[in-house]
């Protein structure tokens, strides 16, 4: 028999976490699912029991966020990636305008994606302080002919997070995939949120694009059938990442366990305010985000001593505490605390700095 270890205490920036029930919920299911004598990737997508398992996370997604009946949910391929050039396709009205708030890697991405298409316009960026915060509304360049604002509610590599939904007068766009299902969204302000699913709510490989109706009848028309949002809205045009969306159900299911969103949303803020508690108390660890714009999905930061961070990725290591070390991009620790993270985690990991600090301050 191979050696295997046990679980550690992932803190992943995602692919992230799973919670356990959902995995071993997974693993009763190999190879046979229920009636079906075959596993859930073995079987036609458009059978009864795969049906419903994708009807359920509809649901599920409907219930938790509140989603009136105008609303569609999609569940795409292509990463959230395929939405930043999807959204501009689609949206960007030939000859016209859209506002990007660029507030981070992925924001920067989506925004030259849509400068592909047409004319995307910076909003805000806050590029000139290596993206630590979130501009300020009053500073925000706003025009009215803008079709859509697009923004990413949490910044995944730099932890900065909106804590507050954009007032402005047309619809908005939003990059949700590091936060997604981890808060309540004020729907009305919105046309169309996606999230790529493999941080807060499953693995990789299916992307969730939550739609207004009112919105997406003002799409562009002739475009390519797979990248029309309408095509995907109007039915089950093609085969779906089918068990990528069989966990997302379960991990919904797993979710409305914890208190659904308000439950999950205490959670988080418990988890975050231990773990910035740990930061902010301390000479020795910095945090590197503004603190009115910190995530409490991604907490980034560092050591006084920068040239022991690389010893401090390493130790904790060596207790179970795995995947701290920053983005490529920035360096430093980030700890990724989203949904399925436990509070015990983020504990043991609160106790490993305060002993790391004991032995090097
Ligand atoms: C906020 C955000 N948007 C987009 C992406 C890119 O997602 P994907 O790899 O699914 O295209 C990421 C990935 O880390 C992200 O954190």
């Amino acid at each position: 028999m191979s050696h295997r270890i046990g679980r550690l205490h992932n803190f992943s920036a995602g692919p992230g976490a799973l919670p356990l029930p959902v995995l071993e919920d997974v693993r009763d299911e190999l190879p046979v699912y229920r009636e079906t004598g075959a596993s859930v990737m073995e079987i036609s997508h458009r059978s009864p029991a795969y049906m419903q398992i994708e009807a359920s996370a509809r649901e599920r997604i409907r219930n938790l966020l509140g989603l009136t009946a105008d609303w569609h949910i999609l569940f795409l391929g292509g990463g959230a990636s395929m939405q930043f050039h999807q959204v501009a396709l689609n949206f960007l009205p030939p000859g016209g305008q859209a506002g990007y708030l660029v507030t981070g890697t992925w924001a920067k991405k989506a925004h030259a994606e849509a400068l592909r298409i047409g004319n995307g316009r910076v909003v805000a960026s806050s590029a000139d302080a290596a993206f630590n915060y979130v501009p300020d509304p009053a500073h925000w360049d706003l025009d009215p002919q803008d079709a859509y604002i697009h923004f990413t509610s949490n910044n995944t590599v730099y932890g900065t997070q909106f804590h507050y939904t954009p007032n402005v007068s047309c619809p908005l766009v939003c990059d949700a995939s590091s936060d997604f299902l981890s808060r309540p969204i004020e729907l009305e302000r919105y046309g169309l949120i996606y999230a790529g699913a493999q941080k807060n709510i499953g693995p990789a490989g299916v992307t969730v694009v939550l739609v207004r109706n009112d919105f997406l009848e003002k799409r562009n028309t002739s475009l390519p059938t797979m990248l029309d949002y309408g095509t995907h809205a109007a039915k089950c045009f093609n085969t779906p990442p089918v068990f990528a969306i069989y966990i997302v159900e379960k991990v919904l299911r797993w979710l409305e366990g914890a208190g659904g969103i308000p439950g999950i949303q205490a959670m988080n803020r418990r988890k975050a305010d231990l773990l910035y508690g740990a930061i902010d108390n301390s000479e020795f660890y910095r945090g590197t985000a503004e603190t009115e714009s910190r995530s409490l999905m991604n907490v980034t930061f560092r050591l006084a001593k920068e040239e022991l961070e690389a010893t401090f990725v390493d130790q904790a290591a060596g207790h179970g505490l795995v995947a701290l070390k920053g983005h490529r991009s920035v360096g430093g620790m980030r700890a990724s605390i989203y949904n399925a993270c436990s509070l015990e985690s983020v504990e043991v990991l609160v106790d490993f700095m305060k002993e790391f600090e004991r032995r090097n301050g």
